[in-house]
């Protein structure tokens, strides 16, 4: 499988969403990525569900929605409704993480896990064959534009060995200052979904950077 990219909308104009969103429509993107933070698990708001259903209602892509939010069970219907495709939990948020990425799947969405940089992708183990998707945070979360951890790549290799070790059908994303530079590193490394925010959205030209983060490595 080739890769995959995912534009962050989090670095977009919000007082021009509609035509950063018809950017990313038209553009080679395949999913568009969605964070949505609480002020609580990460020291940053960003937006909640009256953005997202208005960006569901415009989008032609797949929401890719990543929850930086404490106790994520209470909403997972909700984004569903608001028109997640694949709905990611840090695995930081969740008592009970079998249960939740159960419910994900019962309500008909793909289930991620994210981890911080900070956890071991051996806490991983025993959920992998429940999820579609791992996130693996390359910087620690709450803002766009910042220096991706070169730790990560170690732990992406890690994952790809555990996931292809058992023959699991588990993608792995990476998060967190992606750029034209490393992103040639991580998809040697194992990635399969690139997600990249200010790399993408500063450019005055997004829909290019787009195509060069999808070419074949
Ligand atoms: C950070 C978010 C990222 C962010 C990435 O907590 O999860 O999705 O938008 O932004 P860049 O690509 O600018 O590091
Ligand atoms: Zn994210």
């Amino acid at each position: 499988m080739s890769h995959l990219v995912a534009p962050s909308l989090l670095a977009a104009d919000f007082a021009n969403l509609a035509s950063e969103v018809e950017m990313v429509n038209e553009s080679e993107a395949d999913w568009l990525h969605l964070d949505i933070m609480d002020g609580l698990f990460v020291p940053n708001i960003s937006f909640g569900f009256p953005v997202m259903e208005a960006v569901r209602d415009l989008s032609v892509k797949p929401l890719d929605v990543h929850l930086m939010i404490m106790e994520p069970d209470r909403y997972i219907e909700r984004f569903r409704e608001a028109g997640a495709s694949t709905l990611t939990v840090h695995w930081e948020t969740c008592k009970h993480l079998h249960r939740t990425v159960t419910e994900i799947r019962r309500l008909g969405m793909k289930a991620g896990v994210t981890l911080n940089p900070h956890t071991p992708v051996m806490m991983l183990k025993d959920i992998l064959p429940y999820i579609d998707m791992v996130l693996l945070m390359t910087v620690n979360p709450g803002y766009g534009g910042q220096t991706f951890i070169p730790g990560s790549i170690n732990k992406i290799g890690e994952l790809r060995s555990m996931i292809d070790e058992e023959g699991y059908d588990v993608l792995i994303e990476v998060d967190g200052g992606v750029d034209l530079q490393n992103a040639p590193v991580l998809i040697h490394a194992g990635v399969d979904v690139l997600v990249a925010g200010n790399t993408v959205f500063s450019s005055s030209d997004p829909a290019e950077v787009i195509r060069r983060l999808k070419e074949p490595v």
